[in-house]
């Protein structure tokens, strides 16, 4: 029998993984005190801030239990946020077995019991484990009761804390004992899954993989399936805090493996590498194309940025394969790109990273789904509602849709289907866990959810409603577009998408908040917000003469100039459109139209 163990940990946001991980990698030698630093598995700083873990990672440890037994235990870490379901389900797939975490002061939320779900129809090995006993707050009983009820988990659980490191060798000896070891079947020809990928400019792209069937070695000529490249193997190892060269990889190890792979459209998360001269007959199932749901334009503040802008998302996308990005031209923005993230969380990480890493200084359009729009007897596909046909020559329009899991306690349920009614959102189920706790499952337009939804929902239920939601099919949707001209002229980085029903209420808001935000000029400014060539909404900015000079007639000259500076300075950051200029936050203004 095998003596590799391979799981994963899975758990809602800050229940507690990172911390866990970090304590059995101590637990089990893989480093030392002294090496620990906090979280060493969120490997980058933004990941690290944010608390999230972006993207799968795997560890090797070595262990060896009281009998004397050796093991390979392999941790694979999965990424905890709804946007990334996919390649979560890619990390299950390389386990056999999965902690599940369950913070005992908060209980079961929406991730737990989704990625519980995930764990099941992996046929993964569940045990349990209620972390944070250490605090005064913890309710063990009341978190054992969610886990029973909600999501039918029958197996004693560890209490545990990882803080403390309480309940650490039993979750490792649990491993032991009950991940179901790998089956190792290396004669057969190679089967690896790929479930992680990442760059080294050194190396090319690097990808993580399961070993099902057979051996990777280097110098073998190997074909990854899906995307039917072709490369030879130059390195095979594993990976412990840094890649560790190896012979090989056989049937049930985790590890690396480096190919020279210089594009990362070569490397698909979930597909299959296999022997080129051998071929598997049993490539990997599950594997799925992926593709962005969510898009918005990226515009640097200055054009003299977008060289660098081009460049750090091209740099960007070769250790993020699901970003897509091409240039678009917008008549108030002017040069930038129209780019397409797995969700709006995805859209933040890249935009702050662009920022952090690069320096950038970015503009961020609303985002927007991706429609398909049946014109002219055609369907056709639309990622950037300026581009939107004419509202009379649209036949139909199908906008995606979202099967959405909220965890809540009953106090809050008021209010929270309060919020996904106003959201166009049908409730597909209500159950309780227990007295206190709710689940609810609502069918919702995606487009409802990628703005501000999510903070909302945190706001109506003070923090304590758990979100997490899965794409399913695309329905028919009674949608207009909007648009916003200002001096008569449409600016299309305003218009949007939107339910029809809702259009009078968006218009007044949008030219209300306009309104607000742009200075008043030496001449008049209309606002107007229409629909089919139908003016829905109006404001009037009224004429001024802005000088600026006008204070400190007469005064010293240096506070005037100091003025003339200031004032030129605040020029500089408005984006001049026709003969109005509008600051960078009326284009923010449309991200909060509810
Ligand atoms: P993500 O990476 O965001 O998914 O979070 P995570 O599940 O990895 O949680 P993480 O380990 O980062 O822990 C979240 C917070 O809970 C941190 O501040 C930890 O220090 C704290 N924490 C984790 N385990 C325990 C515990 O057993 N007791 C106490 N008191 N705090 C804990």
């Amino acid at each position: 029998m095998s003596n590799i163990r391979n799981f994963c940990i899975i758990a809602h946001i800050d229940h507690g993984k990172s911390t866990l991980a970090d304590r059995l990698l101590e637990y089990t030698g893989t480093i030392s005190k002294r090496e620990m630093k906090e979280q060493i598995l969120d490997g980058m700083e933004l990941e690290r801030e944010r608390g999230i873990t972006i993207k799968a990672k795997a560890v090797r440890m070595n262990y060896t239990d009281k009998n004397g037994n050796p093991y390979v235990l392999n941790l694979i870490d999965t990424p905890g946020h709804v946007d990334f379901t996919y390649e979560v389900s890619r990390a299950l797939a390389a386990c056999e077995g999965a902690i599940l975490v369950i913070d005992a002061t908060q209980g079961v939320e929406a991730q737990t019991l989704a990625n519980t779900m995930l764990a099941k129809n992996a046929n993964l090995k569940i045990i349990p484990v209620i972390n944070k006993i250490d605090l005064p707050t913890a309710d063990v009983d009341s978190a054992y009761e969610q886990m029973k009820e909600g999501l039918d988990v029958d197996a004693e659980p560890i209490l545990a804390s990882a803080k403390e490191g309480i309940g650490i060798s039993e979750i490792v000896d649990s491993i032991v004992a009950n991940v179901p070891p790998a089956v190792v079947n290396s004669d057969e020809p190679l089967s690896a899954l790929i479930f992680d990928s990442f760059y080294d400019s050194y190396r090319g792209v690097i990808v993580i993989v399961r070993v099902f069937d057979g051996k990777i070695k280097k110098g073998m000529k190997v074909r990854f399936i899906a995307s039917n490249a072709e490369y030879e193997v130059l390195e095979v190892g594993y990976m412990k805090l840094k890649p560790v060269e190896f012979d090989s990889l056989s049937s049930g190890d985790v590890g690396y493996v480096v190919a020279g792979i210089k594009d990362i459209h070569d490397i698909k998360i979930g597909d299959t590498i296999t022997e080129s001269a051998r071929p598997t007959k049993h490539p990997h199932a599950g594997y799925k194309e992926i593709h962005p749901f969510v898009f918005a334009g990226l515009y640097p503040n200055s054009t003299s940025e977008y060289d660098g802008l081009k460049m750090a998302l091209e740099k960007l996308k070769l250790s993020d394969s699901s970003l897509i990005y091409f240039p678009e031209t917008s008549v108030a923005l002017g040069f930038g790109f129209r780019c397409g993230f797995l969700g709006s969380l995805h859209l933040e990480i890249v935009k702050e990273r662009l920022e952090r890493e690069f320096g950038l200084s970015l503009l961020v359009t609303a985002p927007n789904v991706v429609y398909k729009v049946k014109t002219k007897g055609k369907y056709i596909t639309i990622d950037n509602p300026a581009r939107f046909p004419n509202n009379a020559d649209i036949e139909e329009i199908w906008e995606p849709y979202v099967e959405a899991t909220i965890i809540c306690p009953v106090d809050y349920l008021g209010a929270i289907l309060e919020l996904c009614q106003k959201r166009r959102g049908t409730q597909t189920q209500m159950k309780y866990m227990n007295t206190k706790i709710v689940v609810l499952k609502y069918h919702l337009p995606l487009a409802e959810i990628i703005v501000g939804f999510y903070d909302a929902l945190k706001s109506v239920s003070k923090g304590y409603a758990s979100f997490d939601y899965e794409h399913t099919a695309e329905q028919q949707g009674d949608l207009v577009k909007l648009e916003i001209m200002i001096n008569s002229e449409v600016v299309d980085a305003f218009s949007v998408i939107t339910h029809k029903d809702k259009a009078q209420t968006s218009a007044h808001y949008l030219t209300e908040k306009l309104r607000g935000i742009i200075p008043r000029h030496m001449f008049e400014i209309p606002i107007q917000a229409k629909v089919n060539n139908k003016i829905i909404a109006r404001e009037t900015i009224s004429a001024m003469r802005k000088d600026v000079l006008a204070k400190c007639y007469g005064g010293d000259i240096t506070r005037k100039r100091k003025l003339l500076e200031k004032q030129k300075e605040g020029k500089r950051k408005m984006r001049q459109f026709g003969r109005v200029e509008i600051p960078p936050e009326a284009f923010v203004a449309v991200l909060k139209i509810d």
